[in-house]
C-alpha cells in the first residue's frame, strides 16, 4: 500500500483494522463480488467529523453492512475538502466502486460529483445535501438525510411541553437558539424550532440566535457565552440548536453563567452525542434529544451503493429518516430498541 494513502485513513490504527478486517471477509463473501470479478466489491464512507459520536456510530453500521453483504469498507475522514479529492482518488487508486460521503462543506458538491464520476465511483451523499454552483441542493446527486424541518419542529414542541409543566410564561422566558446557517440542513432544523416555538405562543422578540463559528461543543460554547453578556436578565431560558453539541456547548455556558436545570430547558438533536449527558446522576439543563437512525444512515445508504453497483438497482434520488424523543426516563431503552447500546 502506498504509504501516501494511509494519511487519508482515521483515525489510523482503527480504519487500518477496519480494512484488514473487511479484507479477511473477503474470501468468504462471493456475495459481494460483481459478476465479471472474483475480487469483492469495494465502498467508501467518508465523514467530515470523524470523532463525533455520530458519524463513528454511521461507521458502525456501514461495518455491520459490509459485513452482512460481503463487501469490503474503507473508513476516510475527510475533514477539509483536500482530503476529501484526495481520498477520492485513494478510493480510485484501490479500484472502489462506490462511495458514500457527509462531505465537510456542502459546495464542494459539484468537484466532488465531477471526480466520483470521473473515476467511476457511483455516489451516496449522507446526512449534508450537495448544494450546486447556483447555490442549490443538488437534486440529481443521490442523498439520504434528515427531515430536517419536521425535526425541528419536534424539539420546538417538546420545548413549549417544557415551559408549560415548569410554569413558565412567555414573560419570563427566552429561547437560546445556536445556529449554523450556512449548512442548510442545519438551518432548516433551528428554523423548524422557532416555528414551533412561535405557534406555542412565544413572541419572536424573545428568540435570541447564536451563530456559532464552528459546528462544535467550543463553537456553540463560545456562541452562546457571548449571548449571555448581552441577556443576562433573562430568568428562564429554551436551548436549540442543530444537533447535541450545539446544545451541549450552550448547556455549559449557561452553567457558567449560574443557570441549571432550574432556569433552562434544552433539547438536541441526533441523541446519540448526549448520552454521556443523560447518564449523570444529577440532571443537567439538557433535557432530551431527537434520536436520529445512525442504522439507516449507515447500513441503508451503503446496502442502496452495494445493490446499485452488483445489481443495477438504482436507488431513491431523495430519501429521508425520521427522529424519536429520547430523555432521561426513556433513552436506556430505546437505544437499545435502536440497535445503539447492548
Ligand atoms: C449533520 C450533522 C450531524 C448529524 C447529521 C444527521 O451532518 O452535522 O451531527 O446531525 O447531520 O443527518
Amino acid at each position: 500500500m502506498h504509504p501516501a494513502f494511509l494519511r487519508y485513513l482515521y483515525p489510523l490504527t482503527a480504519a487500518l483494522t477496519g480494512l484488514l478486517l473487511a479484507g479477511c471477509g473477503k474470501s468468504e463473501a462471493p456475495a459481494g463480488k460483481t459478476a465479471n470479478s472474483t475480487a469483492p466489491i469495494t465502498l467508501g464512507f467518508m465523514v467530515k467529523q470523524p470523532e463525533e459520536p455520530w458519524f463513528q456510530l454511521e461507521w458502525k453500521f456501514a461495518e455491520k453492512a459490509a459485513k452482512d453483504l460481503g463487501f469490503r469498507l474503507l473508513r476516510i475522514g475527510a475533514t477539509d475538502g483536500e482530503k476529501v479529492l484526495a481520498g477520492i482518488d485513494s478510493l480510485a487508486a484501490g479500484g472502489a466502486k462506490g462511495l458514500v460521503i457527509c462531505t465537510p462543506d456542502t459546495r464542494l458538491g459539484p468537484a466532488i460529483a465531477a471526480k466520483a464520476k470521473a473515476a467511476g465511483l457511483k455516489l451516496i451523499a449522507v446526512d449534508d445535501q450537495f448544494i450546486g454552483a447556483d447555490g442549490k441542493p443538488m437534486t440529481a446527486v443521490h442523498y439520504l438525510g434528515i427531515s430536517a424541518a419536521k425535526i425541528g419542529e419536534s424539539v420546538g414542541q417538546t420545548l413549549a411541553a417544557e415551559m408549560k409543566k415548569r410554569g413558565w410564561t412567555a414573560a419570563d422566558t427566552a429561547v437560546c437558539v445556536t445556529t449554523f446557517d450556512e449548512l442548510a440542513t442545519a438551518r432548516e432544523r433551528t428554523e423548524g424550532a422557532l416555528r414551533a416555538l412561535a405557534a406555542a405562543g412565544l413572541p419572536e422578540k424573545n428568540f435570541h440566535r447564536a451563530p456559532m463559528r464552528t459546528p462544535d461543543i467550543p463553537g456553540s460554547f463560545d456562541a452562546v457565552t457571548t449571548l449571555l453578556t448581552r441577556q443576562g436578565s433573562v430568568r428562564n431560558w429554551l436551548v436549540c440548536g442543530f444537533n447535541d453539541n450545539a446544545v451541549l456547548g450552550a448547556v455549559r455556558a449557561l452553567e457558567g453563567a449560574g443557570i441549571g436545570a432550574d432556569r433552562a430547558a434544552a433539547v438536541g438533536i441526533n441523541g446519540t452525542d448526549c448520552i454521556v449527558e443523560l447518564e449523570k446522576p444529577k440532571p443537567t439543563a439538557f433535557h432530551g434529544s431527537m434520536l436520529l437512525s445512525a442504522k439507516d444512515h449507515g447500513y441503508r445508504t451503503c446496502e442502496m451503493l452495494f445493490r446499485w453497483i452488483r445489481d443495477g438497482m438504482e436507488p431513491p434520488l431523495d430519501s429521508r429518516t425520521t427522529g424519536v424523543l429520547i430523555t432521561r426516563e426513556n433513552f436506556r431503552q430505546v437505544l437499545k430498541e435502536q440497535g445503539v447500546r447492548e
